[in-house]
């Protein structure tokens, strides 16, 4: 459930009008509902509680939507954060974030970004490979600290989705395979800069189908077992993030209490406190994208192109993916469910890139330079992933919580954007 539907004045976000919102702050601009964000972590929460996993960590996959204020909202509901670089570590901690609930992972992270995340004391380092878990423990030995790590491992699942997004096989970079985590695990228990607390994995993402994770979870469920066997110190199992979202065109994911039903019968009775990482479960449906249209270009051949001012350095899933978001007219509802009349339409931004389209013969009501058009289920990997392609200033985002609304990052000025590139004294 989210909190986008139609009222007097068209679309709205909780009691906002999108039609005020684009009035004020301009468009594109991605607006979220706070009420739709606590409601998708409460749901997550309270599904774990029911099938019976006792006080686990979600770790809020910061990359999905990294904005600060976003960050806060569900810190304040006792969210953690997982990170993949200092700058979201440092974006957590200045939503109040305490560290003891922020986790670092990454493939890459830097001796910078290591020494950074061991200062500020983060609850674990998961440490994706021996090369990496040798830079941990010399960084904390220069720092005279003991680095809690977790190891990530590689079940080597296929858990279906688009291959760009798919990171539980063998083949992808993610991680260590089982028999090498638990010799690292040993290893690590033996060396004085670090301290080993758990293992990690996480297997992909927009996962519509539990019994892969089912396979994956067992398989980290026998890896906890034979490392407490080996008489070594296991506090924490980290499952992850990837529970999907309906997409609209997309098979319906299983809901959070099918998703903890399964983890509380896979995890039953483990002697471990069970983290979590969800990031597009929490976000997707709690945001949207509004644009408006600039023209429409009717091709002597028929094709209709709606020409919008949001571009694919707005949303990039669509070029990058081929990823499906709805997209409704943001006009009151009567005109809009005027199915009859809908013709198809190529939807597509001001980029010079044939990429840069975001739907190929969607039907649609008549639409108008003018109108307003909304991308649903873009409030995860939308603005977090923009860019300023074209010089195309970074697309504002703003909250609404019940009937009010405030802009949480601003559109940067022309000025702004031009005064961050610098012309050395020699040319
Ligand atoms: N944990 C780790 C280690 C991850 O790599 C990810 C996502 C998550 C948690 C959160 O996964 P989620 O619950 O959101 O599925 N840009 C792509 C998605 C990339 C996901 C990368 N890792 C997209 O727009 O679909």
């Amino acid at each position: 459930m989210n909190h986008f539907e139609y009222g007097p004045e068209g679309l709205a976000c909780e009691d906002v009008p999108l039609a005020r919102i684009a009035a004020q702050v301009g468009t594109p601009v991605y607006v979220y509902s706070r009420a739709t964000l606590e409601r998708h972590f409460t749901v997550f929460r309270d599904a774990l509680e029911l099938a019976g996993v006792a006080d686990p960590l979600i770790a809020y996959a910061v990359k999905a939507n990294s904005n600060v204020a976003v960050l806060k909202v569900l810190g304040d509901l006792g969210a953690g954060a997982d990170t993949v670089s200092e700058g979201e570590v440092r974006r957590a901690l200045a939503a109040g974030i305490p560290a003891d609930r922020i986790v670092f992972s990454g493939v890459g992270k830097t001796r910078r970004e290591i020494a950074f995340a061991l200062q500020v004391g983060v609850a674990e380092i998961n440490v994706e490979s021996e090369p990496e878990m040798t830079l941990v423990a010399d960084v904390a030995a220069g720092l005279g600290v003991r680095a809690k790590i977790a190891f990530r491992v590689n079940p080597d699942v296929a858990a279906g989705g688009h291959a760009k997004i798919a990171t539980g096989k063998a083949e992808n970079k993610f991680g260590v395979s089982f028999a090498e985590a638990a010799r690292l695990y040993a290893n690590a228990s033996n060396n004085a800069a670090l301290e080993p607390v758990g293992v990690a994995c996480h297997i992909g993402s927009q996962i519509t189908d539990l019994a892969p994770m089912r396979e994956a979870f067992t398989k980290m469920r026998g890896l906890v077992e034979q490392l407490l066997a080996e008489g070594l110190s296991v506090e924490r199992l980290d499952l992850g993030g990837g529970l999907g979202v309906p997409y609209f065109n997309m098979p319906e994911p299983p809901s959070p209490a099918a998703f903890a039903a399964m983890v509380g019968e896979v995890t039953a009775g483990l002697p471990v406190r069970l983290a979590f990482e969800p990031g597009r479960v929490i976000a997707a449906n709690a945001g949207v994208l509004v644009s408006e249209v600039i023209h429409v270009n009717e091709r002597p051949e028929g094709r209709k192109f709606l020409v919008i001012d949001a571009a694919m350095n707005d949303l990039l899933r669509p070029a990058m993916y081929d990823a499906f978001h709805d997209i409704r007219p943001v006009a009151p509802r009567p005109k809009a469910e005027r199915a009859d009349e809908a013709t198809p339409y190529d939807v597509v931004g001001p980029i010079c890139e044939t990429g840069d389209t975001f739907a190929r013969d969607r039907l649609l009501p008549p639409l108008a330079a003018g109108d307003l058009v909304t991308f649903m289920s873009a409030g995860a990997y939308g603005a977090a992933m923009a860019s300023e392609y074209n010089t195309r200033p970074l697309v504002p985002e703003v909250l609404v919580d019940g009937d009010r609304f405030a802009v949480i990052r601003a559109r940067p000025s022309y000025e702004e954007i031009l005064a961050r590139d610098l012309i050395p004294d020699w040319i």
